[in-house]
């Protein structure tokens, strides 16, 4: 059977470390969609490790890994993440596969990426500029190129033919930059890439399913940035949602038994687009601070506000959740007064839906209020030792969801994490 793990939120949940937590339970890890845009942050004998398209179960002996067709792969990055995953003595080319139908991210990719960034100016989507986008346009547009195309004789010649179309679009947007570095880093990638255990990813995952072995699927971003029922357009550009496992790994519906679905404590969103709950103030740069709210793969400022259980009970409903994981619950120790949005005013009525368009609609946050902990619960360790008000505010959420949480993470460590009940 598959178990997946994913966001309900707008990405940076934690998910990497909840996989690397759950990992010593599951044969595979796999990753669906996505790619470098994601930047799954672990600690691996105390030392901070940030994955971008590697699953986060790489560090477990006898944990395989796959990186699945639903993936968008820059293998520029790739060379640079199996280098940081070499220096803590795993051999990736033991237990890392990639599915030969797996598309690449091209430098012209990345360029088209920032033109198109810039050419929207201030309607920007605020991308990770990784070229996550125009790959997955040639993906759906049907010419982008394969991993298992670089095997072939004929791939200098396609890529020259792809090269040549994203040029006369770059000329649209009259991009200028010289991107002739990119190039040979990324045919130096593929060199690296050829080395590497590539495979049909829809057998390999299938086979181990028929043997028993357990298997977890690693989303990537959040729920809300889903390409069909997130914040349209300011999404990214592959379903981040539980059908994305099926057509991003080739497993069936019925083969998937448990969501997991992770949520913080409290709520980010990084880029631009429609944020109902954002504390545009004193508040929101204190969760920023104590959270270390800063994007893992860019750097920059992860903007910051109160819990959403409108968006959250959406994301349960689309990915069929059956157990939450909240994590980063330690943030919210110091504050003296919480507050958990309970619905949305969408002209002068409450709504407990995600409205369409919800950049234009600009719905106000209903909130319900309640005290906070003030007390460190950074080395508890046990659901019975956590302080009253934080089991109010957890059953208060489990009983608006529906869906109970059966883990609360309290630190960024691996040890960090208490089972509830
Ligand atoms: P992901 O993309 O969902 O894997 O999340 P990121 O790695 O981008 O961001 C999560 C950040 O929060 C990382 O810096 C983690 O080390 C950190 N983190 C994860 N869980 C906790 C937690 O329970 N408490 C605190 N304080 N930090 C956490
Ligand atoms: P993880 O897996 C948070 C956001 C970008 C931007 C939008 C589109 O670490 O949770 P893209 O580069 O995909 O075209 O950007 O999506 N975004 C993420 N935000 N966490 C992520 O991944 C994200 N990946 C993309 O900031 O708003
Ligand atoms: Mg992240």
């Amino acid at each position: 059977m598959v178990d997946v793990l994913l966001g309900l939120q707008w990405g940076d949940e934690g998910k990497g470390k909840i996989v690397d937590y759950f990992a010593p339970h599951y044969d595979v890890i796999a990753r669906f969609q996505g790619g470098p845009n994601a930047g799954h942050t672990l600690y691996v004998n105390g030392k901070k490790v940030v994955l971008h398209q590697i699953p986060s179960g790489v560090f477990h002996q006898g944990t395989v890994n796959l990186i699945g067709n639903g993936i968008v792969l820059d293998p520029v990055t790739l060379v640079k993440e199996c280098a940081t995953v070499d220096s803590f003595g795993v051999n990736v080319k033991d237990n890392l596969f990639i599915s030969r139908r797996a598309h690449l991210i091209l430098p012209t990719h990345r360029a088209l990426d920032k033109a198109s960034e810039v050419s929207k100016g201030n309607d920007k989507i605020g991308s990770t500029l990784k070229g996550i986008s125009p790959a997955y346009m040639d993906k759906t547009g049907r010419n982008g190129l394969r991993v298992g195309d670089i095997l072939d004789k004929s791939f200098t010649t396609s890529y020259i033919k792809l090269r040549l179309k994203h040029q006369r679009l770059l000329d649209n947007f009259n991009f200028q930059d010289d991107i002739s570095v990119w190039e040979e880093e990324f045919f130096e990638g593929l060199e690296f890439l050829k080395q590497l255990n590539i495979v049909d990813g829809e057998y390999f995952i299938n086979e181990k399913i028929s043997a028993g072995k357990r298997v977890l699927a690693e989303g990537a971003q959040g729920s809300m940035l889903d390409i069909d029922f997130g914040t349209f357009p300011f999404v990214t550009s592959s379903n981040t949602t539980t059908a994305g496992v099926c057509s991003g790994l080739g497993v069936a519906p019925q083969k998937i038994r448990d969501v997991i679905g992770v949520t913080k404590a409290y709520c980010t969103r990084v880029g631009g687009g429609p944020f109902p709950t954002e504390l545009d103030n004193e508040t929101g740069e204190e969760l920023r601070k104590i959270g270390n709210e800063f994007g893992a793969t860019t750097g920059r400022p992860r903007r910051c506000g109160w819990i959403d259980l409108v968006a959250l009970q959406f994301a349960c409903m689309i990915n069929g959740v059956t157990r939450i994981v909240m994590t980063k619950a330690d943030v919210l120790d110091a504050f003296k007064e919480l507050q958990v949005c309970t619905g949305y005013q969408v002209n002068g009525k409450e709504s407990r839906e995600i409205p369409f368009q919800m950049e234009r609609v600009k719905p106000l946050p209903v909130y319900q209020n309640f005290s906070g902990w003030n007390t460190d619960t950074t080395k508890m360790a046990s659901y019975e030792g956590l302080p009253e008000n934080m089991k109010t505010y957890v059953n208060f959420i489990n009983n608006y969801l529906g869906v109970n949480v059966h883990f609360i993470s309290n630190g960024p460590g691996r040890d960090q994490i208490i089972r509830v009940g």
